[in-house]
């Protein structure tokens, strides 16, 4: 197993939408072994392949009940509505109150080819929300409200500037 540096943005990786698995091969449990011990270290709830540079359609969670993983995962439901404090390890350090769907269900294959699905509200269905969103490209960014977005991306490029008043 081996920790991968988290891209962040505006890396593009992140922007483009990962491609299916094809094979579930020993590359595959690899890149599972290794984005579970990447996002235990950073630490976060959740990690997908394009966070580590590698866009395929592989995600990783565990939100307090031990290491989840789902390939080619497809959101098939969403109901109901939930604010909460949002972040992605690929805009470290920032949170934002993110209304989401409350439940989420999704459906994918494990490393045995079997099909698997979660489902669940809360922390469970904002993870499932978030991190499939990686895998078409979406960040939390474009889940922000227009006018919070509008001032989230103007802190970033002056912080990727250096401009920006932390170091
Ligand atoms: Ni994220």
């Amino acid at each position: 197993m081996a920790v991968f540096p988290i891209r962040s943005w505006p890396d593009p990786v992140l922007r483009a939408p990962a491609a299916p698995v094809s094979r579930i091969d020993g590359e595959i449990r690899r890149l599972v072994d290794d984005m579970l011990e990447t996002m235990y270290r950073a630490p976060g709830v959740g990690l997908a392949a394009p966070q580590i540079g590698v866009a395929l359609r592989v995600v990783v969670f565990d939100i307090g009940e031990g290491p989840h993983h789902l390939i080619n995962p497809e959101l098939l439901e969403t109901s109901g509505a939930w604010s909460f404090d949002e972040g992605c390890l690929s805009v470290p350090g920032r949170f934002w109150p993110v209304r989401r769907p409350a439940f989420a269900r999704a459906r994918g294959l494990n490393l045995d080819g079997a099909e698997v699905e979660y489902a669940g509200e809360e922390l469970l269905g904002r993870v499932l929300q978030h991190e499939i969103d990686h895998l078409g490209g979406t960040l939390i960014l474009e889940r922000l409200p227009r006018r919070t977005r509008k001032q989230a991306l103007k802190e970033l490029r002056e912080e990727a500037l250096g401009l920006g008043g932390e170091s």
